[in-house]
C-alpha cells in the first residue's frame, strides 16, 4: 500500500537534487562569464549590486533605464511577496470552468474544472462561499456556520467539495472562487463559478408530534415520531428551546440520536419553547412547529436534579415527630376501611375501586382477596387445584416464612411436563397461616403477563398444602445481579428494567399495588427476563426480611418506600414507582444495598432533607435522570409505568442515547475543592470499608479528597483495586464526594 509513494517521492527527490546542481554549476559558469561588471541595459536587471550578472526581465515584466535592479510587472500582473525577482509577473487566475453539483442521499459534492488561465502561476487555490436564498433574488443571505465542507471551506487544492449538514427544501447558491498568490494583490473581484442547488430532493421530512413524556423541576423530557421517510438515514435530531417569556432573545440546543430528549438544567414551574428538526445525510428538515411544556413547581421535591446528593443526615428532626403524628391519624382513619367489607361477588368486587384505582369498562382489574368473606372462595374461583400425583419434588431450592421452597416437575395430560417452584405449607399451622399462604395464590392467579410469575395451580385438598409457580432459572435479581457483576451490557439491564416495568404496568392497569417491589422479589428467567413475583400485600411484608416496623406499627422496607408509604401508609402505584426507580438503581449498581450501609434512621431524614441516590458507577444519564423522577416528592410528579415503558422502549432502540454517563458530565471545575481537604483519606476509606487501599491511594499521589473526586474508574483500576465490587464501592463514593464539591461550590459555600 505504501510502495508506490514512497518510490515516487524518492524519484522527486533525487530530481529536486539533480536540479540544484546543474543550477549551482551554472551559476558557477556565469560568475566567471565576460559580461560579470557591466551595467544593465533597458530590459535587463541585475538584483544584487556589485560584479554580478546583469538578466533579461521575465516575462510581464520590463525595465526602462539602465541599471535596473528590479523589473516591473506590467499592469494587471503581479509580483507576490515570495516571488524572486528572476521570477515571471503573474496575475489571478480566471473562474474555475464546468462547476457541477452532485446531490445524492448521503452529500452534495461540487465538481469544476481548473481555470483556462492560472495565471502564470502554480499556487491555484479555491474557497467555496455559499449563500442561502429565498424565492427573490434579493433574499439572500450568507449559510449558517452549520454546513460542513469535507475537506474544507477554503484553501481547497482539489477541485473538488462535500458539503454536509444542509437543510432540505432550501436553495443554496455556492460561489467557488479560484485563487492564486497574486489574487489579493488585484482590484478586481476574484473570478468565481456559481451554481444554485435546490435540496427539495431527498431530503428528510418532518418529525411527527413533539410530546412531553414527563417534567420535574429541572428537566422535561419529549419524544417524537420518526420520520416515516429515511428513518434508517437520520443522523441525529437538534433540539431548540427556549424559556417562553425570553421569546427567542436566545436559545439554547442540543443534539440526540434518539427520537426522544431529556432536556435538563432547566428552571422550576417555568415555560419552555420547543421544537425539533432532523438531520440526514440529505440535509436538515424544517424546524416543528413549537411546543410548550411546562417544569414542574419546587425544586426541592428533586434535590438531586441540582448534583446534590446522599449524606448521611445524622441529626434528629423535630418534624420527625409531626410524621408520627400524622401517621396515626391515618392509620385510623385508614383502618375504617375494613369495616366496610361487603360480601360481594367477584364481578362486583371488580367494578368496585380497587386500590382507589377506577377500573375502565372492559378492562380487567384486580379484586383483592380480602374481600371475600370467606377467603377460601377467592382461591377457588382464581386458582386451578392440582392433583399433588403430577407433582415431582426434586430439590429444596429456599426457605420461605410458610416452608420450603423447592424445584420440581408438573406434568399435564396432554402437554409437555414443565419445571415449577413449589411453595409449601409445612405442618401444624393454624388456620390464619393457610389463609394467608393461599392468598398469595388468589392473587397470583389473577395476573396473566410475561414479566409477572405464573400461577401453575394449588394443592389444597391434601397435604401439604402447595401453591406452584413457573420455574425461574436463575432465581432473584439481586443474587443474580451480585453473582455477574459487570457481565452484562447496558442494553440488557435497560431489557430488564423494561421487562420490569412492564409488568408493573399491567399490575398498576389492573389496579394492583405491590408495595414491595425490590429486586429480590424479582425472579429472572435463562433469557434474562424478569418477572415480578411475592405478591400478598401486608403478607409480603411480614416475611420481608428487609422490612422494619415503623413507629406507626406497620411492617416496611424503608430503602425501597416511597416517603409518604413510610409516613401515612400511603401506598399507590405511585409509591410503586418509587421503589421502581430503587429498583433501577439496584440493578445498574449490580445488586448493591440501597443506601449502602446508612441505618433506616438516616435514610428516612436523608430522603426527607431532599437527597437521593447518586448514579451508580457507569450508568447513563438517562437513566439517573429516571430514577430521579421516580423519587420525586410529591407522588403526582412521578412518571407512571406506561412513560416508563416507552421510554425504556426509546432507549432501547436508540442505544446511542446511552452513551452519555453521568461520571463524563459531572466533571468538576479547575478550582481545588478545598472543602473537602479536611477529612483524610483514610477516613473517607474507613467510611466506606475500604481502608485496605489507604496504601494504593497514597502511593498513587492520591492523599487529598479533592484529588479523589477527580478520579475516573480507570484510575481505581490503575492505582490497583482489581475486585470488580470494590472498584464500583469506590467509584460510587467518588461520585458522591463529586457532587457535593460541585453542590457546595453552587452554594458558594466554603468550610
Ligand atoms: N425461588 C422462589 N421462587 C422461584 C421460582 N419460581 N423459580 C426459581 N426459584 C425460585
Amino acid at each position: 500500500m505504501h510502495g508506490q509513494p514512497l518510490y515516487s517521492s524518492t524519484v522527486a527527490l533525487e530530481q529536486s537534487l539533480a536540479r540544484q546542481i546543474a543550477a549551482r554549476r551554472c551559476e558557477v559558469r556565469r560568475r566567471t562569464s565576460p559580461q560579470f561588471s557591466e551595467a544593465c541595459q533597458p530590459g535587463f536587471f541585475k538584483a544584487y549590486a556589485g560584479n554580478t550578472n546583469c538578466s533579461k526581465c521575465p516575462p510581464h515584466c520590463f525595465s526602462y533605464g539602465e541599471g535596473a535592479a528590479i523589473c516591473r510587472c506590467e499592469t494587471g500582473f503581479f509580483r507576490a511577496e515570495r516571488d524572486p525577482p528572476s521570477m515571471a509577473c503573474t496575475r489571478p487566475p480566471s473562474s474555475p470552468r464546468n462547476l457541477l453539483f452532485n446531490l445524492n442521499d448521503t452529500s452534495l459534492i461540487l465538481e469544476w474544472s481548473p481555470p483556462s488561465d492560472t495565471g502564470g502561476r502554480r499556487d491555484l487555490t479555491y474557497n467555496v462561499q455559499c449563500k442561502r436564498c429565498g424565492p427573490e433574488p434579493d433574499q439572500c443571505q450568507f449559510c449558517e456556520e452549520e454546513l460542513r465542507y469535507l475537506p474544507r471551506q477554503l484553501g481547497l487544492t482539489n477541485a473538488t467539495v462535500t458539503v454536509m449538514d444542509f437543510s432540505a427544501h432550501a436553495n443554496y447558491t455556492f460561489e467557488i472562487e479560484s485563487l492564486n498568490g497574486v489574487s489579493e494583490m488585484s482590484s478586481f473581484p476574484h473570478p468565481v463559478a456559481i451554481v444554485t442547488v435546490s435540496t427539495d430532493q431527498g431530503g428528510p421530512s418532518l418529525v411527527g408530534t413533539l410530546k412531553k413524556d414527563w417534567a420535574s423541576p429541572n428537566s422535561i423530557a419529549l419524544s417524537w415520531q420518526q420520520p416515516e421517510q429515511t428513518p434508517q438515514g437520520i443522523l441525529d435530531y437538534e433540539i431548540k428551546y427556549y424559556q417562553k417569556e425570553h421569546e427567542q432573545l436566545s436559545y439554547s440546543s442540543t443534539r440526540t440520536k434518539a427520537p426522544s430528549v431529556i432536556i435538563s438544567g432547566l428552571k422550576p414551574a417555568t415555560w419552555y419553547v420547543f421544537s425539533v428538526r432532523t438531520r440526514t445525510p440529505a440535509g436538515y428538515s424544517s424546524y416543528t412547529p413549537k411546543y410548550e411544556y411546562k417544569t414542574t413547581g419546587d425544586s426541592s421535591d428533586i434535590a438531586s436534579d441540582q448534583g446534590q446528593v446522599l449524606v448521611i443526615v445524622t441529626a434528629a428532626v423535630g418534624g420527625f415527630t409531626l410524621l408520627v403524628i400524622l401517621t396515626l391519624f391515618f392509620l385510623i382513619t385508614g383502618r375504617c376501611q375494613w369495616y366496610f367489607k361487603a360480601k360481594m361477588t367477584s364481578e362486583e368486587k371488580r367494578t368496585n375501586y380497587q386500590n382507589g384505582h377506577v377500573p375502565f369498562p372492559g378492562i380487567k382489574t384486580y379484586v383483592d382477596p380480602d374481600t371475600y368473606e370467606d377467603p377460601t372462595q377467592a382461591v377457588h374461583e382464581f386458582t386451578k387445584e392440582i392433583d399433588p400425583s403430577r407433582i415431582r419434588i426434586e430439590r429444596v431450592i429456599g426457605a420461605g416464612e410458610f416452608g420450603e421452597v423447592c424445584s420440581g416437575r408438573l406434568r399435564t395430560p396432554g402437554k409437555k411436563e414443565i419445571a415449577v417452584a413449589i411453595k409449601t405449607l409445612k405442618g401444624g399451622y393454624v388456620e390464619r397461616q393457610r389463609r394467608d399462604f393461599l392468598r398469595e395464590a388468589s392473587i397470583m392467579g389473577q395476573f396473566d403477563h410475561p414479566n409477572i410469575i405464573r400461577l401453575e395451580g394449588v394443592v389444597t385438598k391434601s397435604r401439604p398444602v402447595m401453591i406452584v409457580v413457573e420455574y425461574v432459572e436463575n432465581g432473584s435479581l439481586d443474587s443474580f445481579l451480585r453473582q455477574h457483576d459487570g457481565h452484562f451490557t447496558v442494553i440488557q439491564l435497560v431489557g430488564m428494567l423494561r421487562g420490569i416495568a412492564s409488568g408493573m404496568k399491567y399490575l398498576s392497569d389492573m389496579g394492583y399495588v405491590h408495595r414491595d417491589l425490590a429486586a429480590r422479589n424479582i425472579l429472572v428467567n435463562s433469557n434474562l427476563v424478569c418477572k415480578v413475583s411475592d405478591f400478598g400485600l401486608s403478607r409480603v411484608l411480614e416475611d420481608d426480611p428487609e422490612a422494619a416496623y415503623t413507629t406507626t406499627g406497620g411492617k416496611i422496607p424503608i430503602r425501597w418506600t416511597a416517603p409518604e408509604a413510610i409516613s401515612y401508609r400511603k401506598f399507590s402505584s405511585a409509591s410503586d414507582a418509587w421503589s421502581y426507580g430503587i429498583v433501577m438503581w439496584e440493578v445498574m449498581s449490580y445488586g448493591e444495598r440501597p443506601y449502602w450501609e446508612m441505618s433506616n434512621q438516616d435514610v428516612i431524614l436523608s430522603i426527607e432533607e431532599g437527597y437521593r441516590l447518586p448514579a451508580p458507577m457507569g450508568c447513563p444519564v438517562a437513566l439517573h435522570q429516571l430514577m430521579l423522577h421516580c423519587w420525586q416528592k410529591e407522588r403526582s410528579h412521578r412518571p407512571k409505568c406506561t412513560d416508563v415503558v416507552s421510554f425504556l422502549d426509546k432507549l432501547i432502540r436508540n442505544p446511542s442515547s446511552l452513551l452519555s454517563l453521568v461520571e463524563d458530565i459531572q466533571s468538576l471545575p479547575e478550582s481545588p475543592g478545598e472543602e473537602m481537604d479536611f477529612i483524610s483519606i483514610g477516613d473517607w476509606l474507613d467510611s466506606i470499608k475500604m481502608s485496605q487501599y489507604k496504601s494504593n491511594f497514597m502511593a498513587a499521589g492520591y492523599n487529598t479528597l479533592d484529588s479523589v473526586a477527580r478520579m475516573s474508574i480507570e484510575d481505581v483500576r490503575r492505582i490497583g483495586v482489581e475486585l470488580i465490587g470494590h472498584q464500583r464501592r469506590i467509584s460510587s463514593s467518588v461520585q458522591t464526594l463529586r457532587l457535593q464539591i460541585l453542590h457546595e461550590q453552587e452554594k458558594g459555600f466554603h468550610v
